[in-house]
């Protein structure tokens, strides 16, 4: 391929100049371990070994479908000639009916001009930050958990990551938040988990939310909390999602809660999600996130806000989903905890919430000394693709991995289970 030499127009060394022209934050940016196992995994793929690919948190088209609702919808949006800018914090249709969906699913008393949409849920979670934090301020999240690390190095935070236990289903105590939180800008909390597939006992979260308020009386710079519920529609058994303003009405003006339709209408390449809170900070959001033009597009909006807003289609289309979600996440639960009952050495927490498992491989001290060297015997041995939770910033060698359905179907999964089951048998 011909491509300019850039060695014509710079000085001896062009490498140290091209990198001197970059910040050090974003010479600090680590790239993201899932997207490198990816990488592997279809590497394997393509030389034609059978891999079942449980790394990413995404849906694959084969698997999982959009609602056709919404599919139609979009094409009809855009044969509509809707083609232009959206308002910069979303349609006017996408934020009332938003709102509407979160009175009618938690109660809790919120208009349209609390809702600000953007493309996916990222750009409100990288927006919310940029609000309300400083390079310095103190911030708070709880170890493991997706992406927060990234957010905090963009926003040059002092960031304390604060470890959770696998007997708490990986979520904080209220202890450790009413600690973690004293002097903190920041404190974000995910319920269903990504990546553990755990959902907070509404107890505990209403604790959490009682020691927000109670931490922000007197201060003069609140302590904010992202509350990152994406996964909310996707739980097992019909378990309900716990909101943690529905739980201490007080917590209101603080939590900024983060959705989208990304992942309960398996949509996660259509880009569009929202940030709900106070007017007064949706004004700052909705500036941010028009100077970035991260607007989600005008067609999907509309046709999000339609579905959204017609809640017998929407309960119809989360029977379907969450059919297809528990039935993947049950076989794989089940075929792990047969293997178990077998004495060999793996364990899972049964299926909560969203799309994926925490998975336990007892390896660490025989034979195996890191998470990665298990990682690579499970791909290399038994073709199977896992995520270490180091990826979900959480330090130690501890034999837990995060498993995804999003990308495989049952056969996959059966599998996956048998050679797992053969490779361990081998050892
Ligand atoms: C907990 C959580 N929040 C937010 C996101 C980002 O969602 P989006 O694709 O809408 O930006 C993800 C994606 O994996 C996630 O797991």
């Amino acid at each position: 391929m011909n491509t300019t030499d850039l060695s014509a127009f710079l000085p001896d060394d062009h490498h140290a100049a091209m990198e001197a022209a970059v910040t050090p934050v974003a010479a600090a940016m680590r790239g993201s371990m899932i997207l490198k196992i990816a990488g592997e995994v279809r590497a394997l793929a393509a030389k034609g070994q059978a891999v079942a690919n449980f790394t990413v948190g995404d849906f694959r088209p084969a698997q999982f479908r959009v609602p056709s609702e919404l599919s139609s919808g979009i094409q009809r949006k855009l044969k509509d000639g809707h083609t232009n800018y959206p308002p910069a914090d979303g349609v006017p249709e996408l934020k009332a009916a938003v709102a509407r969906l979160v009175r009618r699913n938690w109660g809790v008393e919120v208009s349209a001009d609390w809702v600000c949409v953007g493309s996916g849920a990222r750009p409100p979670i990288y927006s919310a930050w940029r609000l309300f934090v400083e390079p310095g301020d103190r911030t708070v999240s709880f170890l493991p958990m997706w992406n927060t690390g990234y957010y905090a190095h963009l926003n040059g935070s002092i960031h304390e990551f604060v470890l959770t236990k696998a007997e708490n289903d990986f979520f904080p105590t209220v202890e450790q938040v009413r600690e973690a939180i004293r002097g903190a800008r920041l404190v974000i909390l995910n319920s269903p988990l990504n990546p553990t597939g755990t959902m907070i006992d509404p107890e505990v979260l209403r604790g959490i939310a009682q020691a927000l308020v109670d931490e922000n009386k007197g201060r003069e710079r609140p302590c904010m909390m992202i509350f990152d519920q994406v996964y909310w529609a996707i739980t097992a058994g019909g378990r309900p999602h716990s909101n943690p303003c529905a739980l201490v009405p007080e917590a209101t003006p603080y939590v900024v809660h983060i959705d989208a339709i990304s992942k309960w209408m398996c949509a996660t390449g259509l880009r569009v999600g929202w940030a709900i809170l106070p007017p007064y900070l949706q004004v700052k959001m909705k500036a941010l996130i028009g100077h970035m033009g991260a607007w989600a597009p005008r067609p999907e909006q509309l046709a999000a806000a339609e579905l959204v807003d017609n809640p017998e289609a929407l309960q119809a289309w989360f029977v379907t989903l969450n059919e297809q979600v528990s039935s993947r996440l049950n076989a794989l639960y089940s075929g792990i905890a047969a293997l178990r009952e077998e004495g060999l050495p793996v364990d899972a927490i049964a299926p909560q919430g969203g799309i994926y498992l925490s998975f336990r491989v007892n390896l660490i001290g025989q034979g195996f000394d890191t998470n990665e060297s298990i990682r690579r015997w499970l791909l290399d041995e038994a073709g199977v693709a896992v995520v270490p939770f180091q990826a979900f910033d959480m330090p130690g060698e501890s034999g837990w991995f995060r498993m995804s359905i999003g990308a495989v179907g049952l056969d996959d999964i059966h599998g996956a289970v048998e050679r797992l089951g053969a490779a361990l048998r081998r050892l």
